[in-house]
């Protein structure tokens, strides 16, 4: 569609000047909807551009929104496409794609970009040959696989002859940056491979806006500074764990959330493992130091709250290896497991306590470390429910390793470093993927041991504000019934009323052999069947690495047993609830 410029040909502007302000007005009341989102109202024809996401807890999805919103701007006619809907998409007729994909597990896909990457290593996908593409890989250099999915969809890619129009970012958890400098570049390209390359010559690198957060003012990147205003303990005397149950209040931020979404935490390091450092560093604290988003702190309150200090990151290690010969050796890409095994439990403190080349000067020393990276909660609260507030479920981390205590920076910080004085940055980590099905009436199922019943305690008090009349099981476990049943009076109560229909518990201590929700899940194989043949929602929230595989493999093997599918019908049953998002992961 073609729309009358906001400024007239004979404005007081250069044909630069006069594009981009038509460009960004036209964005400013352009519709809210970034998926079909207008013409520029540039004279030229807009640019084509389809922009796939694959990602597990929305920070892709995210981006390639943003992405969108801001490419109406820059000459292009953008779609966003869910990964998981690729089938839907007639690929014949497009012409550029953009893909933005996050890796999770050890290097595999996310959940909603599994189908499209079994899809695009068949010969099926020769129908993308002819298009313009590039990638821009989410990851976490914690991870060893880091950007994997990206890399491999991006390989793929070329290797059925499309043409890569600008080299693949791989970006860290710290991704604005590097992303907006993909951005920029792959529109550079994008217009001057597009087709038909009229449209190219007017976008240059002056008519790009630069990318900023859409949405709310508060975000990753201008975190709300809310106030804790609960902090109480799940877990009784006797548990091996100490889980807490935290209220935070989001009065006065303007901020909104839906059940099924994230908390992102800002923390600070606890103070007595910055003494120890600064001690080992030989320094008192008050050298000035750069910090990461411009500006100098004291040494002593950059460590607090601006970096890092304790997993040990690449690129400390690769300046330890520069002098040290044992670091080095276990740097060697062959070597990736010793590395592994050699850095499990030990903390940056650990390398200059043990290295005794691992020497630095401060404003050296901080340049080796990686940014404060925020974590994210599960959201285990109803907005409709716990008006202005959002509540948490979390498990502390405290371990021993190597003669010192250890204490995870998040969960601790929450639980020992925050008092009516703290504030505590915080932002709305949106997830798209993890939500209640928008029929009331439909049925779930949710999956939920350890810390994993956070959402569904969301969706229950959702469902309950709501007067949903769908039917609702919880599967529930912990290690003992006495200690570990978090949310137990209120659980009962929602069963006493009727509102939770089943409630499935699996204790695995309190007998000699372990029962897990995946064993509950068996023992009910018929009517959990019976459940899904209604319309079920399948909803799976918790530990990624043992549990969901376990809880996917019991599905897999109810739909065989109660349902009486051959091995492939199960296959292309579970596919196809994912693919009506009937089966949705929140794991960690
Ligand atoms: C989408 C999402 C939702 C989440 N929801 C929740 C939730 O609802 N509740 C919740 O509790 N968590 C949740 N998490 C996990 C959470 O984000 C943090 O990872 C967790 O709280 C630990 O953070 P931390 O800063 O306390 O620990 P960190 O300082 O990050 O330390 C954790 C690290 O310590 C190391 N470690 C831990 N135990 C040991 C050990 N025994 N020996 C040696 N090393 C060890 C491991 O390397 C581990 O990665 C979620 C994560 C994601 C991605
Ligand atoms: N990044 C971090 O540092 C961090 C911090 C906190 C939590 N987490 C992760 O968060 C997840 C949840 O932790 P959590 O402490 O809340 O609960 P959890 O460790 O998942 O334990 C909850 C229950 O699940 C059981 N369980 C163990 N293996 C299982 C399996 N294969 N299938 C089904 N159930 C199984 C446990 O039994 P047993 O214990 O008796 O085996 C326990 O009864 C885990 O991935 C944990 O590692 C990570
Ligand atoms: C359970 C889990 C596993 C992950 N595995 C990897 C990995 O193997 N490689 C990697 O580079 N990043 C990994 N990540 C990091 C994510 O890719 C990264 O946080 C990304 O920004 C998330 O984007 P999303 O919200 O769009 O899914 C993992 C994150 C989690 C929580």
């Amino acid at each position: 569609m073609k729309s009358v410029p906001f400024i007239p040909d004979n404005a007081p502007f250069s044909s630069q000047q006069r594009l981009w302000l038509n460009g960004f007005l036209a964005g400013l009341f352009a519709s809210a909807s970034a998926d079909q989102a207008e013409a520029p109202a540039a004279a030229k024809p807009a640019v084509p551009l389809t922009i796939l996401f694959g990602s597990q807890t929305g920070t892709a999805e995210g981006l390639a929104r943003r992405i969108a919103k801001q490419s109406g701007a820059r000459g292009c006619q953008p779609r966003v496409i869910d990964a998981a809907t690729h089938a839907s998409v007639d690929w014949k007729s497009e012409t550029n794609l953009l893909v933005v994909t996050s890796t999770y597990g050890d290097g595999d896909m996310p959940d909603n970009a599994q189908e499209f990457w079994d899809w695009l290593q068949t010969d099926a996908a020769s129908v993308l040959s002819h298009l313009n593409y590039a990638v821009l890989a989410l990851g976490d250099t914690n991870y060893s696989e880091f950007c994997a999915a990206g890399k491999k969809i991006d390989e793929r890619l070329a290797q059925i002859g499309a043409k890569r129009i600008h080299d693949r970012t791989d970006c860290d958890v710290d991704y604005e940056a590097p992303a907006n400098a993909w951005i920029d570049g792959v529109f550079g390209k994008l217009v001057s491979h597009a087709t038909p390359a009229e449209d190219a010559k007017d976008i240059t690198a002056e008519t790009l806006r630069p990318l900023q957060a859409s949405g709310g003012v508060y975000s990753k990147t201008n975190p709300f500074s809310a106030r804790l205003i609960t902090n109480r303990k799940l877990t009784g005397e006797g548990s091996g764990k100490e889980t807490r149950h935290f209220e935070i209040s989001l009065e006065g931020s303007g901020l909104n959330y839906e059940s099924g979404d994230a908390l992102g935490v800002y923390p600070s390091n606890c103070p007595a493992l910055v003494d120890d450092l600064l001690r080992a560093l030989g320094c008192d604290g008050e050298e000035a130091v750069a910090i990461p988003n411009g500006g100098e702190l004291s040494l002593r309150k950059a460590l607090t709250d601006c970096f890092d200090i304790t997993k040990p990151g690449a690129e400390l290690l690769q300046k330890v290896a520069e002098k040290n010969a044992m670091i080095r050796e276990l740097l060697a890409p062959e070597r990736k497991a010793d590395l592994k095994k050699w850095l499990w439990g030990r903390e940056v403190i650990d390398l200059l306590h043990e290295i005794s080349e691992a020497r630095f000067a401060p404003a050296e020393f901080v340049t080796l470390l990686k940014k404060m990276a925020p974590r994210l909660y599960s959201i285990s609260s109803s907005p409709k429910a716990h008006a202005g507030q959002v509540h948490l479920t979390v498990g502390i981390v405290r371990h021993d390793s190597h003669g010192r205590a250890r204490k995870g920076v998040c969960s601790t910080f929450l639980a020992e470093r925050v008092d009516e004085q703290t504030m505590v940055p915080v932002f709305i980590q949106t997830s798209h993927g993890f939500r209640l099905p928008v029929n009331g009436d439909t049925p779930i199922i949710m999956i939920g041991p350890g810390t994993g019943i956070a959402p569904f305690r969301g969706f229950l008090h959702e469902r309950l504000a709501t007067e949903a009349k769908g039917k609702n099981w919880l599967f529930f476990g912990e290690q003992r019934e006495a200690c570990d049943f978090y949310y137990r009076e209120e659980l009962e109560q929602m069963l006493a009323d009727g509102h939770l229909t089943r409630l499935s518990t699996a204790f695995s201590r309190d007998q000699s052999e372990k029962i897990y929700v995946q064993n509950r899940m068996l023992e009910n194989a018929a009517e959990l069947w019976a459940w899904l043949q209604e319309g079920a929602h399948f909803y799976v929230c918790g530990d990624a690495s043992r549990m969901a595989k376990d809880v996917d493999a019991a599905l897999h093997t109810i739909a065989e047993t109660a349902g009486g599918l051959s091995k492939e019908a199960v296959v292309q049953f579970v596919q196809q609830l994912k693919s009506e998002k009937r089966y949705q992961r929140d794991v960690y």
